[in-house]
């Protein structure tokens, strides 16, 4: 089925950094799987931790326990301080985890309250309701009717969030950084604010870290720039860092499903959980992140030079998920097109908006490689308008 447009080359190997299409040209990649790849393409720990396990075992149901779920549910509970966790196969699919445990909190605790706030600009993901809880345009009228309970607010106006609270509200649900947005970032004074109102009334605050946890933005989780502490998060994406896993994380108390609520063929999967727990362990090891955001701020630097000269504003984000901003029309994806296509070899960079270049690195590529990117950007740059 055809469902977006895409370049004709087909990719057949990678290696960190570098991607490899059938014809044998290189790109440097800089968009990683959607910032799925967080250690770079076929990481050498997860390889073979993948090829361990599926000579051990691939998968039982989410009717018996198996060892690697037990593992990561306790490695992802312990590293978050959140004291449950459900594991799932797509952001989306965590998202839907979180909407559905927050309604259940709501029809047993706070009198069969449902609505969650979310945010305009929003992305949850792409089922009927993670669609609806997403704030993109178009996303209302897509595949109307939508699913209800989603009302609206603005990032970083928490005036906008307080005016929709009643009787009805359960929680607030936002992306500490909207990425798929364009990388807008939530402010921590007004996160620090939503946990304020949230703890006040009760409500549930949601974290969607699907695009920024694992380290992408430098800390684990980006909200702990903000040093919240959320009682629903969601992770994906850069959790297994190439293979399709998700978590749903909640505090204790909140965690009200009852047999039947919640599951899928998939939870828990022993060959998926293995690889996160190998990405875990280099991302946790002393210094990695430390380290990873030292580049992350010179690559930034190099970003702000290239748009003062292009008299655009300073790149948004934080770590390695970054957006530069090209205010002209369509020229982020005009830039975007000739960097694939560039003579020798490619640059893989994400048009995310008409007007910004979303770019998002392995958390490991190294400073040579970054230093490359830039150069070709800049190069680029001066070339296409
Ligand atoms: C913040 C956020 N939440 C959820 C999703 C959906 O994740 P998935 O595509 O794995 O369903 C995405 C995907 O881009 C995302 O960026």
């Amino acid at each position: 089925m055809s469902f977006t447009q895409r370049p004709s080359v087909v990719f057949t190997e990678g290696r960190g950094s570098w991607l490899q299409d059938s014809q044998g040209r290189r790109y440097l990649d800089l968009v990683q799987g959607w910032a799925v790849n967080t250690l770079g393409h076929a990481p050498e720990t997860v390889a073979q931790a993948i090829a361990a396990q599926a000579g051990r075992l691939l998968h039982v149901g989410p009717g018996l326990h198996n060892a690697p779920a037990i593992a990561l549910a306790e490695r992802l509970t312990a590293l978050s301080g959140l004291g449950r966790c459900f594991l799932a196969s797509s952001g989306a699919e965590a998202n839907e985890g979180a909407i559905k445990l927050a309604r259940k909190f709501g029809r047993k605790k706070r009198g069969g309250a449902h609505e969650i706030i979310t945010f305009r600009n929003a992305f949850h993901g792409r089922t009927l309701a993670t669609m609806s809880a997403s704030g993109k345009p178009g996303f209302d009228t897509l595949f109307a009717p939508q699913v209800p309970g989603f009302p609206k607010a603005t990032l970083n106006d928490i005036e906008s969030v307080t005016s929709l609270i009643g009787p009805g509200t359960v929680g607030v649900m936002l992306e500490s950084i909207q990425g798929e947005a364009g990388v807008i970032e939530a402010q921590p004074e007004f996160l620090r604010a939503l946990r304020r109102v949230c703890s006040e009334l009760g409500l549930l605050l949601i974290v969607d870290e699907v695009q920024t946890g694992i380290g992408r933005t430098g800390p684990l989780f980006a909200h702990q720039r903000a040093g919240i502490v959320p009682d629903v998060m969601t992770l994906g994406k850069g959790l297994g860092g190439g293979v399709p896993i998700a978590a749903l994380l909640a505090r204790e108390e909140v965690c009200c499903f009852e047999p039947g609520d919640q599951g899928g063929t998939y939870t828990g999967n022993p060959l998926v959980c293995a690889a996160a727990l190998a990405v875990l362990d280099v991302v946790t090891a002393p210094g990695f992140l430390s380290d990873m955001s030292k580049r992350a701020a010179r690559f930034r630097e190099g970003l702000d030079a290239l748009a003062r000269r292009e008299g655009a504003p300073a790149c948004s984000g934080q770590g390695l998920l970054l957006a530069l901003e090209l205010p002209q029309p369509g020229r982020a994806q005009r830039v975007a097109d000739a960097l694939r296509e560039r003579a020798g070899e490619g640059l893989l960079v994400n048009a995310v908006r008409p007007e910004r270049l979303r770019l998002m690195p392995a958390l490991n590529a190294s400073e040579a490689d970054l230093s490359l990117a830039l150069q070709w950007l800049d190069d680029m740059l001066r070339r296409v308008n």
